[in-house]
């Protein structure tokens, strides 16, 4: 009898429809691709589930200051989310939106079970919502002021609002956390929820919103949208189809095996989430594992702050598969990591290029020149064979371990060892030497033999990454590809017939392709300024009304009630006096003593902070940098600035 295959479900956090995702959004997805492959390659029956979380504030807000609908907005940035998944080559059996007809309403009897299960009651919400992450919190979580995410200002807000009773849950999530440490990997996640959330106390959350219509309806109140996290958690069941009439796939793959998330969204995961199925009787997901974030000089890449990174520009450079093993490869999943060009470009050159590229392409050369082209074992074997055949043999368990537990870093480094360990045997055995003695053909043979065998089981083993090299080396080499488990088995192909293929990773000069993407950085900075709006026009007249002169900085010091502000005495020549200035952030006092500076000298005087300020410099500024407006040195003090 044919046994029916295991399932194994796994899923992406969905994404907020944004005009660009960057490489940081990729890596979740390529993550989720590369187990998902893994999976099916072992056997497993796989479900993989990705898709878009289309509701909420932020995307109404975008929607109305571009002048179209929510929905216009969403679709078309939903085909270019679509597309970008597909030059990854990422595999998602299905791709869910949280506008799709069954999503909503499935949300929307979700919402009623659980209103009439009493963990849903109507009240009234106070506090404060980060409308960028779409979340609330209360007062003591703020961070000074702003959002302790993001570190955004958060808008307080009043309204009648539905409640899910979280705190209910309290204990059983302790306990779930506690006593079941597989739930929630890395295993430092777990003291983050329970230090920061469980063992504080939970507080009910609010679940419906007013103040704006862009959400599910709430069947029975229909001026109350449900609150988006509630919206978007249930995807990952109503995808299977839950509550509705199709439901055969939710009874196959539901729990989900793991949900893969970004860490500032596992307090969703591990606690929101896990409550909402305690309360609606289903079973618990049987992992939330929450990876660290990709970040770019320091901080985490967001569009606000101007540093995001390309995916499609980097595909369309190095190719898929040098990005795809990239992200795997740099940075151990579950802590955060640095994405640079430079460790990019040493990466495809050092292991793609220089160790698995050259590998085979010496090989197929090698076989060519002094076997035409085909190679059979000739088990004429040497000690050396030995350890390249035993690390062949071992390698494929020691990557399962890894994969199993998303090592994939460590993963690659190990088939990268088997790789490197290939490289060797060729100086270790000097074909080219043994091709000049005909005594030594049939080892000559073995020894290719055994090159293009552990080039197949490497080759075998990366596929999960690497979705495209795999498939071009077997077909250099002449091997089928065979699938995961062929890895696992030496020796299984008996001959080899090798056809010379593309170059496949091009080695890339270091220095000049770092000049170039600085150049391209710059001038795809100078093309996204936009124009700023405009001032009312004036005239020569009302400038001249402005007395702008020339002062020097002759002491500085800090304003102790005021982190923002210095107070500075300046010199004019003809007189002194005191300008209060908000430049703290940018300046120390020390090192404004003695700078010649401009200044506003006609401008009405006014209190700050309890200090009397007598003009105003003038700052070149934008949202990030801030300098202060200086003339040469030897520019008289008093002089006019016209
Ligand atoms: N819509 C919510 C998820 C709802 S799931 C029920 C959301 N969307 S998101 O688009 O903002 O983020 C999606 C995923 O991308 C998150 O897991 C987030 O952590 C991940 N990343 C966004 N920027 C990232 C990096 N720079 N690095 C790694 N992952 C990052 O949150």
């Amino acid at each position: 009898m044919k046994m029916a295959k295991e399932k194994f479900y796994i899923t992406t956090p969905i994404y907020y429809p944004s005009d660009k995702l960057h490489i940081g959004h990729s890596y979740c997805t390529v993550a989720a691709d590369t187990i998902a492959r893994y999976k099916r390659a072992q056997g497993y029956d796989v479900m993989f589930l990705t898709g878009t979380d289309e509701h909420g504030q932020k995307i109404q807000r975008i929607a109305q200051e571009r002048g179209v609908s929510p929905q216009e907005y969403v679709d078309n940035i939903v085909k270019g989310i679509k597309d970008l998944w597909k030059m990854l080559d990422i595999t998602n059996d299905r791709f869910i939106r949280t506008t799709d007809e069954m999503h909503v309403k499935a949300v929307q009897k979700i919402f009623n079970t659980l209103y009439e299960k009493g963990d849903i009651y109507k009240s009234e919400y106070e506090g404060w919502y980060c409308t960028p992450c779409e979340s609330f919190w209360t007062e003591h979580q703020l961070v000074d002021g702003k959002c302790p995410d993001c570190g955004r200002s958060v808008e307080k807000t009043k309204e009648e609002s539905y409640f899910f009773r979280l705190s209910k849950y309290q204990d059983r999530l302790i306990d779930l956390i506690k006593n079941n440490p597989d739930f929630l990997q890395p295993s430092i996640r777990q003291n983050e929820m329970l230090n920061n959330f469980l063992i504080p106390g939970l507080e009910d959350l609010c679940v419906s919103r007013t103040s704006f219509d862009w959400g599910i309806p709430v069947e029975f109140d229909p001026k109350h949208v449900v609150y988006v996290w509630l919206d978007a958690l249930t995807n990952y069941i109503n995808a299977l189809g839950a509550f509705s009439d199709d439901d055969a796939d939710f009874k196959k793959y539901w729990p989900a095996d793991v949900h893969l998330v970004g860490k500032e969204i596992v307090r969703f995961h591990s606690i929101i989430w896990p409550a909402m199925l305690m309360a609606l009787d289903l079973p618990l997901p049987k992992q939330v594992y929450g990876h660290g974030w990709l970040l770019l000089d320091g901080g985490k890449m967001s569009k606000s702050k101007g540093n995001v990174v390309d995916p499609v520009t980097l595909i369309n450079k190095y190719g898929v598969d040098a990005i795809r093993y990239f992200l795997m490869r740099e940075m151990p999943f579950g802590a955060d990591g640095v994405f640079n060009n430079e460790a990019l470009i040493n990466r495809i050159n050092s292991d793609l290029a220089n160790d698995l590229g050259n590998l085979v392409s010496r090989t197929v050369s090698m076989v060519e020149k002094y076997f035409g082209g085909t190679v059979t074992n000739k088990a004429v074997c040497e000690d050396v064979d030995n350890e390249l055949i035993t690390l062949a043999n071992e390698t494929p368990a020691k990557v399962e371990e890894l994969m199993d537990s998303f090592q994939f870093s460590q993963a690659l480094a190990e088939i990268w060892k088997l790789i490197s360990r290939t490289n060797k045997y060729i100086d270790e055995t000097m074909p080219w030497a043994l091709s000049k003695e005909e005594a030594k053909k049939d080892r000559l043979q073995t020894v290719m033999y055994n090159l293009c065998e552990a080039i197949r089981i490497a080759a075998e083993l990366i596929a999960p990454v690497m979705t495209r090299t795999t498939p071009a080396i077997l077909m250099q080499i002449g091997a089928k590809e065979r699938g995961w488990n062929s890895a696992k088995t030496w020796g299984i192909q008996e001959s080899f017939t090798v056809t010379k293929g593309d170059v496949l990773f091009p080695r890339i000069d270091v220095e000049a392709e770092l000049k170039a993407i600085e150049e391209e950085a710059a001038k795809a900075k100078e093309a996204q300024i936009e124009k700023p709006e405009s001032k009312e026009e004036i005239t020569i007249d009302d400038f001249c009304k402005t007395e702008l002169r020339v002062a020097k900085v002759i002491a500085c010091e800090k304003i102790k009630k005021a982190k923002k502000l210095l107070k500075l005495q300046l010199d004019l020549g003809y007189e002194k006096r005191q300008v209060v200035s908000g430049i703290a952030q940018y300046y120390e006092p020390d090192d404004l003593i003695g700078k010649k500076v401009v200044i506003v000298a006609n401008l009405k005087p006014v209190k700050l902070c309890g200090e009397d300020s007598f003009g105003m410099i003038l700052c070149a500024a934008n949202d990030n940098q801030l300098s202060i407006v200086s003339p040469s040195d030897d520019m008289e003090i008093g002089s006019e600035v016209r």
